[in-house]
């Protein structure tokens, strides 16, 4: 009998990281997936001896389709998998006509296609258990369009809209689709120096990782599909028509390149 695992990507810091000791605490076993070269084995043993848990970890990088097919072949060889978290996700923020290809690419292949590709080649898996979840992490950035982020809230717009359809598609299964949305965490030092230039407005918003992935993982299993960090910017942004925060965020979001 394989033992039933939850499958977290982008794992080794901010969200993901979260997301996996919160798994941990509650007896779960975790594949760790996440970039080369982020010290991924010394994190999946800490993990293991802190919590007792198995921990299992991969690494590669997601922009790459086969290398997501491999990881989806090693995945469905070994594990029965009870829990995917489709948390690797980048951006950034830049004029459109200075970002580079590769820069474009990379966000469009994480954050599209291997959420995607991922969740096509997991599901047969999720499917086979009695009862599993996926949980897609958007961001408040889906309810807008951005200028000079364009590519990112476009992406994680693709994913809210993609998780709501299979969410649908797949309400008289044992597979519960859920997506988040959150707004701005405090991840890492770059996400902070930006937050900080959007002045007290982006401070008072700005949310732990640890306790967005501790609400996420309670509504998670009490299947809530859209699961709501921030209600009031949530509000807000369902509130203000488009050509009102359109350039309204822009003009914010300009001020992290000046
Ligand atoms: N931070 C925020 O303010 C915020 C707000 C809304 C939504 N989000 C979303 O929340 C998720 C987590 O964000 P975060 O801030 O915790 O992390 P982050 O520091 O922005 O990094 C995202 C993670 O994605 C993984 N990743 C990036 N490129 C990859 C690639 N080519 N192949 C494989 N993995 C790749 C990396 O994981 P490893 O380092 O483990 O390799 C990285 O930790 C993302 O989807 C992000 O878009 C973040």
């Amino acid at each position: 009998m394989k033992e039933k695992y939850a499958v977290i990507t982008g794992a080794s810091q901010g969200l993901g990281y979260a997301f996996a000791k919160e798994l941990a605490a509650q007896k779960l076993n975790l594949v760790l997936i996440s970039l080369p070269g982020q010290d991924l084995c010394r994190l999946a043993l800490c993990i293991s001896d802190t919590y007792n848990v198995k921990v299992r970890y991969y690494e590669t990088d997601l922009s790459v389709k086969e290398n997501v097919i491999n990881l989806c072949e090693w995945l469905n060889r070994y594990f029965n998998i009870y829990i995917l978290i489709n948390n690797a996700g980048l951006g950034g923020t830049q004029k459109f006509t200075d970002a580079s290809v590769q820069y474009i690419n990379s966000i469009i292949q994480v954050n599209v296609v291997a959420t995607s590709l991922l969740t096509h080649q997991l599901l047969p898996n999720l499917l086979k258990q009695p009862q599993a979840y996926i949980l897609n992490v958007s961001s408040m950035a889906a309810f807008s369009p951005i200028g000079y982020k364009t590519v990112y809230p476009a992406s994680k717009t693709f994913i809210h809209s993609f998780s709501r359809g299979l969410s649908e598609e797949l309400k008289n299964t044992g597979v519960v689709v859920s997506v988040v949305n959150p707004g701005a965490m405090a991840t890492n030092e770059e996400v902070c120096k930006r937050i900080k230039k959007l002045g007290y407005i982006g401070r008072l918003t700005l949310l732990q990782p640890e306790k967005v992935a501790g609400r996420c993982i309670r509504q998670l299993f009490r299947k809530d599909r859209v699961i709501m960090v921030n209600p009031w910017s949530w509000l807000v942004m369902a509130l203000l028509p488009v050509w009102i925060k359109l350039p309204l965020l822009t003009y914010n979001i300009k001020k992290e390149i000046q």
